[in-house]
């Protein structure tokens, strides 16, 4: 499966942002909020790279406690999929569990994401590119 992102929790998108543009990132997608999750969202891109920075705006965020935990990190590869639903099922026969319901992702152009949850994994992300 095709890597779309990699999801990098931020404590600050703008200080973020400028270490990864230190390392020759450039801004694929200027911040815009999810007001679902209560998060702002960044894409940069270097080379054949794609960094997410998600950076929780309050503690109400769905995302706060793993930023609590973690600081400053990455904690999601993205793979994209042509159906999502189909991908799901696969995955879920491989021991994956679904975090929530399919939602749409006002960052990524409405296509449809879902998280799901692996023991020996983590969490994952799929990305429908339509
Ligand atoms: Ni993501």
């Amino acid at each position: 499966m095709k890597i779309h992102h990699v999801g990098y929790l931020a404590k600050s998108l703008e200080k973020s942002r400028n270490k990864y543009i230190e390392l020759g990132f450039i801004v694929e997608r200027p911040v815009k909020y999810d007001d679902i999750r209560k998060i702002n969202i960044e894409f940069l891109v270097n080379g054949d790279y794609r960094v997410e920075l998600i950076e929780p705006v309050d503690k109400e965020s769905p995302m706060y406690p793993l930023l609590a935990r973690y600081k400053n990190t990455p904690y999601h590869f993205c793979y994209e999929v042509e159906d999502l639903d189909k991908a799901v099922a696969e995955l879920s026969d491989k021991h994956y569990t679904m975090m929530q319901e399919p939602e749409v992702a006002p960052c990524i152009d409405n296509d449809r994401v879902v998280f799901m949850y692996n023991n020996s994994m983590g969490i994952i992300e799929l990305v429908e590119i339509r």
